[in-house]
């Protein structure tokens, strides 16, 4: 059901931990599974992310996406963090089951949530980034998913 990199990443994900003194820090929730992720982002002067942390309590695909996201966005700059999407970061994982799609939204949003983070404490503005949702169903139409 998962492919191998997901498995890797899951039973060896990189970049777990905190950064104190955060550049930037985001909490994602979802509120329908109760998974959470922190992703906590070292960026310098020059808008490059030096360093990224993350801790997730939730599912294995949470943690396999959490972790594949930062090694993704380590090294690149804002703008380049803000193509990190779920898709990219599931494609660089050669897929996900289709009932696990929506934890890689955690990712996507816990990077945005961090950029925006950043960007608040800077004065700064990041093209295309729009203030993050604390749960990743904020705002969804109701309706029912078909899991
Ligand atoms: Fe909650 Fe995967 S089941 S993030």
């Amino acid at each position: 059901m998962y492919t191998e990199k997901v498995m890797d990443h899951f039973q060896h994900p990189r970049n777990v931990g905190e950064i104190e003194n955060a550049s930037g820090v985001g909490t994602v929730g979802n509120a329908k599974c109760g998974d959470i992720m922190r992703i906590y982002l070292d960026i310098d002067e020059n808008h490059i992310i030096r360093d990224v942390k993350f801790k997730t309590f939730g599912c294995g695909a949470a943690i396999a996406t959490s972790s594949m996201a930062t090694e993704l966005v380590k090294g690149k700059n804002i703008q380049e963090a803000m193509k990190v999407t779920n898709k990219a970061v599931m494609e660089a994982l050669d897929g996900l089951p289709p009932v696990k799609v929506h934890c890689s939204l955690l990712a996507e949003e816990a990077i945005h949530a961090a950029l925006w983070d950043y960007a608040e404490k800077n004065g700064i503005k990041i093209e295309g980034l729009e203030k993050p949702k604390s749960d990743i169903h904020e705002g969804e139409e109701e309706e029912e998913e078909e899991y």
